[in-house]
């Protein structure tokens, strides 16, 4: 069975329509990338499938019980006062999904300490987390949702805050975690540094309009249109 199956969705803001007939599944262990450009309904895409956003029509089935870690787009703590290290918000992506009486464990501190140096972030542990960069306070939020170890990891571009040193080590650590069984969906404008990593990709532009391999989306004649605009918008993003 598919870790997620949609089926002729359809997403309305109002009376705009933000997807209308989209059908995929996700099988475990996939590394997808899904593409479109900007207002093509890839955020909408997850927040339909995260149950954040009502679909209009449709089937959404997730595997039972299956972890959902999320990592959503602009998630800027601009509040430099926000009373919360480093440490107590990576600690806290563990508790949500522990019972009863909420105190971190060692093995959490244990995890905790291993993803803050995976991430680059060790010597940032009990700094506030409205004083980090945007970069910063991304590693903070992916190293969070890590902590309770989900299946799928969703991602709404997780590099656009961050440089292109830290991009490569990003997706080298996705990379380790998807081999060690971690799926892993994300969007992204950033192609050029996910290439190496994806096994396939969905391009978006209010339906599917291509799913596939990362290679075949390279040569698809298809899409070449959106191709270019695409590399336009990397060129944005990177500015
Ligand atoms: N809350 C909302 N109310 C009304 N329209 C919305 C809302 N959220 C999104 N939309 C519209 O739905 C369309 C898809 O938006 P969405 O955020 O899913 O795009 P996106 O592909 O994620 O774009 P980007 O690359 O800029 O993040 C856009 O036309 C957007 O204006
Ligand atoms: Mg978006």
């Amino acid at each position: 069975m598919s870790l997620l199956d949609v089926s002729q969705l359809s997403v309305k803001y109002e009376s705009f329509t933000a997807l209308k007939d989209v059908n995929f599944s996700v099988e475990n262990g996939e590394f997808l990338a899904v593409l479109g450009e900007n207002g093509s309904g890839k955020t909408t895409l997850i927040k339909a499938i995260l149950g954040l956003k009502e679909p209009h029509s449709g089937i959404i089935t997730w595997e039972k019980g299956i972890r959902l870690g999320y990592l959503p787009q602009h998630l800027n703590v601009q509040d430099r006062s926000f009373p919360a290290t480093v440490k107590e918000v990576i600690l806290t992506g563990a508790l949500a999904y522990q019972k009863g009486f909420k105190r971190p464990t060692l093995a959490m501190h244990q995890k905790l300490d291993t993803l803050l140096a995976d991430f680059s972030i060790a010597h940032l542990k009990h700094q506030r987390i409205g004083t980090l960069s945007g970069g910063q306070q991304q590693r903070v939020l992916l190293a969070r949702t890590l902590m309770s170890d989900p299946d799928i990891l969703i991602m709404d571009e997780p590099t656009s805050a961050l440089d292109s040193s830290m991009r490569s080590t990003f997706y080298d650590l996705l990379k380790d975690l998807n081999e060690g069984g971690m799926t892993m969906m994300l969007i992204t404008h950033d192609v050029g540094s996910a290439s190496d990593v994806l096994d396939r990709v969905i391009y978006l532009d209010q339906t599917i309009i291509f799913d596939g391999t990362f290679a075949d989306y390279c040569e698809n004649a298809a899409i070449s249109p959106y191709i270019h605009t695409h590399a336009t918008h990397t060129h944005e993003v990177h500015k």
